[in-house]
């Protein structure tokens, strides 16, 4: 018989950043299984950019983005995709992250061939289906079908608990996203705005509960920030989806000191981070970074799958009310002790290890020669 065969699906650049530590744990153990990575393409630009951070491409793509496409046409490209991909490589296990399309479709494809499925940050929830969505409903679905949920901290594990899923195919991992920033914060140093010696506040927005006023919103307080604090520069990375610019572009174009960005490579929007003083965003990811560099966030959200951050006092909600955001970053930026207490470098979300415990977990699931597993301890 020869090796498992293991396929990653990712589609996003989410899903590229999260699953990059996995895949290529798993490509170091190709004495044990062999690994393949297939895209949907559910991003074009965005994921390129993420996978190559980590010399990673594609086995097989299936290139489904169109230009603004609904939720049901990129499910069914996504599904009829993935099942011929299933069916050629017939792998002996999928897995995916979080709760994109992509993973959701990656769940549901590997069901309907009856291929265990193992979920990456597995049990995230607000417990309220509309926000964010369709994430919400993305995480809960690919749950019910997973064999395997790598919950990245103890609150993860307790909410899959709760809804009755078996303790035993659940494993505390840490978030791999973690593993992920700390793979690339030290790669060569990134002179973020040689120019400017003041402080910088860096934004990004793109969910689609925030489409519309809610951003519109977010890109006033924004510009105002911009106007009564002389000495901020404004870093705005903009996601590519061509809805969420024709809302903010007008609003911040002509707005002081601010900088209107194409999405940066994965690799220098950490230095980014790292270079900011206060960062504004809805981004799931960015919320698990920042912590881990002590930079103060604000989500942009009216409710968060990631308490961790909030409980340790390193990210606040502040939804998308002009006046809240506008206010609630100005408290920051004018009051050093309200400051001081949100810059602390703690990180709730994973010591950097989570790709190497699901690897090895997915390895004994398949049979394989691997060390045993022990839960992160956080
Ligand atoms: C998707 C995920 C969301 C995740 C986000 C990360 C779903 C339903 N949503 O949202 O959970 O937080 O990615 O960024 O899975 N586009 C490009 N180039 C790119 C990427 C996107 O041009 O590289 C444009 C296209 O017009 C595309 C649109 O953005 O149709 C929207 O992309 P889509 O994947 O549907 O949703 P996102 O808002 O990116
Ligand atoms: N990111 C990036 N360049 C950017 C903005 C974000 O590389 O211009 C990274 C970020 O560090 C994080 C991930 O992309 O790892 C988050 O992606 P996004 O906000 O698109 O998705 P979400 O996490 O909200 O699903």
């Amino acid at each position: 018989m020869g090796k498992p065969r293991v396929v990653l699906v990712v589609g996003t650049r989410p899903d590229a950043i999260k699953s990059a530590p996995v895949a290529l744990a798993l490509l170091r153990r190709s004495d044990a299984c062999e690994t393949l990575l297939v895209s949907t393409g559910q991003h074009r630009e965005m994921l390129d950019q993420a996978l190559g951070a980590f010399g990673l491409t594609p086995d097989r793509d299936l290139e489904i983005m169109r230009p603004g496409q609904s939720l049901a046409a990129l499910s069914c490209a996504a599904l009829e995709g993935l099942d011929r991909a299933l069916a050629e490589m017939e792998p002996d296990y999928v897995m995916a992250q979080g709760d994109t399309t992509t993973t959701f479709i990656a769940s549901l494809a590997a069901f309907y061939r009856r291929i265990p499925f193992g979920h990456i940050e597995a049990g995230l929830r607000t417990r309220d289906l509309l926000n964010p969505f369709p994430e919400e409903f993305n995480r809960r679905a690919a749950a019910i079908v997973a064999s395997q949920h790598f919950a990245p901290t103890r609150w993860a594990k307790e909410n899959l608990l709760a809804e009755g899923h078996d303790p035993a195919r659940v494993l505390v991992t840490g978030n791999t996203g973690i593993d992920a920033v700390l793979m690339v914060a030290e790669r060569e140093p990134q002179d973020w705005f040689p120019e400017h010696r003041g402080r910088v506040l860096l934004v990004t927005t793109h969910r689609r509960e925030n489409w519309g006023e809610p951003q519109a919103a977010i890109a006033r307080a924004v510009r105002r920030l911009a106007e009564t604090h002389g000495d901020l520069l404004v870093a705005v990375a903009m996601h590519r989806n061509p809805i969420v610019r024709e809302t903010i572009v007008p609003i911040l174009r002509d707005a002081p000191r601010t900088v209107l960005m194409e999405p940066p490579e994965y690799a220098k929007f950490v230095k980014l981070m790292q270079r900011s003083s206060l960062i504004l965003t809805d981004s799931g990811g960015v919320q698990e970074e920042a912590p881990a560099f002590g930079v103060p966030v604000l989500v942009l959200r009216e409710t968060t799958e990631r308490p961790e951050g909030v409980q340790a006092g390193t990210a606040k909600l502040v939804g998308t009310d002009e006046r809240r955001v506008f206010e609630e970053a100005s408290r920051l930026l004018d009051d050093p002790a309200a400051y001081a207490a949100m810059a602390q470098a703690v990180s709730p979300y994973g010591d950097g290890r989570a790709s190497e415990r699901t690897a090895n977990a997915v390895l004994r699931f398949l049979g394989c020669d691997a060390p045993e597993v022990n839960e992160w301890e956080h």
